[in-house]
Formats: C-alpha cells, structure tokens, sequence
C-alpha cells in the first residue's frame, strides 16, 4: 500500500483545486449578502428556531431582505416556522436551487426541503458505521452545498439557525470567515446557562464574534392580567452575561402563542408584534442592529 510520502503532490485527486474552488464559489454566492448572522446556543429546545424566524420577520416587517439557512440538518424547523409547505417544489436551475419564500418575502432553504418527505429523517450512506468526525464533516459539507447551491439574491440579513451542539460553530466559522457574530440564546435554567456558558467560550476562542446574549421563555405573562412571573428558579442571566463580559441583548417572556400557529398559519411576531413578548423580540432586534452599526463604523 501507498503512503502519503510515496505520493507525488495530492495523488492525481486534485483535491486543492477542488476545496479551492468550492470556496471561491461560496464566497461569490455571499457576497451580495451584507450580513450574516448565526443563532446558536449549546443547548437545544431553547427557542434558537423560534427566535430565529420570529426576529426574521421583525426585521423584514422594517423592510429589510432577509433569508435563513436552516442549518440544522436532524431537527429543521424553519420551513414549517413560515408556513412553507413540504409539498412545495424548488425549483432548480443550472444557477442554482431558487430558496422556498415565506411570509413578507423571507427566503428559506433548509434540509428538509430536499427530503423526499416531511417526516424522512436525514440518513448518512454510511449508516452506522459513520463515526461522529465522518458525520461532522459530511454535516459540513451538506452545510456548505446548501449555502452554496441556494440563489440567495441580494440580501441585507443572512440568518443561520444551527443545530444544537457549541463544537459547530468551527463549521460556520470555515463556511463562513465574514460571519458578522453568533446570537446565544438561553434560557434561565441553570443547565442550559451551564451548556451557553461553554459554546461561548468555545465562540470566543475561535476569534467569532458574540453580538449577545438572548434570554428566552425569562417569564411567563399571564394572559388573564398580564402579571409577568418566573418560569425557572434559575440564575439570573445578568450574572452569566457579566461574568463572559457580552451584551445582554434581551428577555424574551414565555407566550403560548410563539408555539401555536394560528389558523391562517402565521407566525406569532405578525399577529402579535405589539404584546410583551413581541416587544422583547424587536428589542433584541434593535440591539442587533446596534451591534452592526457599530461594528461597520
Ligand atoms: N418564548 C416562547 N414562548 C413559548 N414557547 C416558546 C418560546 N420560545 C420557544 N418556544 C417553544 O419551545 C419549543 C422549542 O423551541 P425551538 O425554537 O424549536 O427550540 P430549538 O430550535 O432551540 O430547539 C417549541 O415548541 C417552541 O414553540
Ligand atoms: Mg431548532
């Protein structure tokens, strides 16, 4: 058998060339992209697709062009977030796969609009037998086909909303060098600040960006007289966004209706942008749009 050191240059396999060109056709598809923004947390179940869409639609209701990249590839939630339906076909050119649009125009691509059906789960060729580095780089290379195949257009807002897990933002990082910063999003239990606290730290590490730290489900608010409470007897999220020294972007409060579509199948933000809750999410919109402004100055 060969080694490596019996091998002239990269063996015939071309693979620089490959990885170098894959890159460049990446970087010319984001480039009419002004800013990208990833939402992360350690933790799953926090709320990452649900804040992801409903700030989407903030911001788009302020007439910003906006797109998400669902990238979480074993619990997309995106599509169905915006009312897109699985039956829908993309259409595909020789440019590119046209995104799904969802309300007021949000440009969507996500796993699961490639799945034969809304319930397949995403299967690896190489079944069990994958070890979790050959998922991790097949997870990244399913990542970086999507971003890249997908005509985005020109968009002022590229929001990614990732999997659960702090080890995949190194993912985003290489996919994306000119990601403008990570959204964490948390919720007052002490497990889950315990998890945000690692994924940020691991964030920092790598030289990424952290525009902030958003509490979600911080109260509850009680429909009947509107007394906001607690949900969790956790720590307070102050304390967690002082000791890693990142802005407090914003609590959101617990609302039944962020978790039940209404009948015309809208999204909680456009019917009920003006309660507590939807305050919150334009208040964490406008600190994320501070955090940009800043940062192009
Ligand atoms: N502020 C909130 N108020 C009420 N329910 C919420 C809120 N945020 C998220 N949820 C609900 O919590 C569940 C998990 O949210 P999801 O966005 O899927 O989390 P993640 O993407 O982090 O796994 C969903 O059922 C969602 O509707
Ligand atoms: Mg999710």
């Amino acid at each position: 058998m060969k080694t490596y050191d019996d091998l002239a240059g990269d063996g015939g396999s071309n693979v620089i060339e490959q990885v170098v060109s894959q890159r460049e056709k990446l970087r010319k598809r984001l480039d009419p992209i002004k800013h990208k923004i990833s939402v992360m947390s350690g933790k799953g179940g926090v709320g990452k697709s649900s804040v992801t869409a409903n700030m989407a639609v903030c911001l788009a209701s302020r007439g910003f062009k906006v797109g998400i990249l669902d990238a979480d590839l074993n619990g997309p939630s995106i599509g169905k977030l915006l009312n897109v339906p699985h039956s829908e076909k993309l259409e595909i050119t020789p440019e590119g796969v046209q995104p799904a649009i969802g309300a007021l125009g949000i440009k969507i691509m996500s796993m699961d609009m490639l799945l034969p059906s809304a319930d397949s789960p995403v299967m690896w060729n190489e079944g069990k037998d994958a070890t979790a580095v050959w998922i991790s780089m097949m997870e990244s290379q399913a990542l970086r086909e999507l971003l890249t195949d997908t005509i985005w257009g020109e968009l002022d807002y590229l929001i990614i909303d990732m999997p659960p897990g702090s080890d995949r933002i190194d993912n985003v990082r290489d996919l994306i060098p000119e990601l403008d910063g990570v959204v964490e999003i948390t919720i007052p239990s002490p497990i889950s600040q315990h998890i945000v606290s690692k994924s940020i730290t691991k964030s920092s590490q790598l030289g990424v960006s952290i525009i902030g730290l958003v509490e979600n489900m911080a109260t509850y608010v009680c429909p009947h007289c509107n007394e906001e409470g607690k949900l969790f007897e956790g720590e307070d999220v102050e304390k967690l966004s002082q000791e890693k020294k990142i802005p407090l972007l914003g609590r959101i409060p617990f609302d039944t209706r962020v978790s039940r579509q209404s009948g015309s199948g809208k999204l909680f933000f456009e019917e009920h942008a003006d309660s507590v809750t939807g305050q919150a999410i334009s208040q964490v919109v406008d600190n994320i749009l501070k955090f940009i402004q800043n940062k192009s100055n």
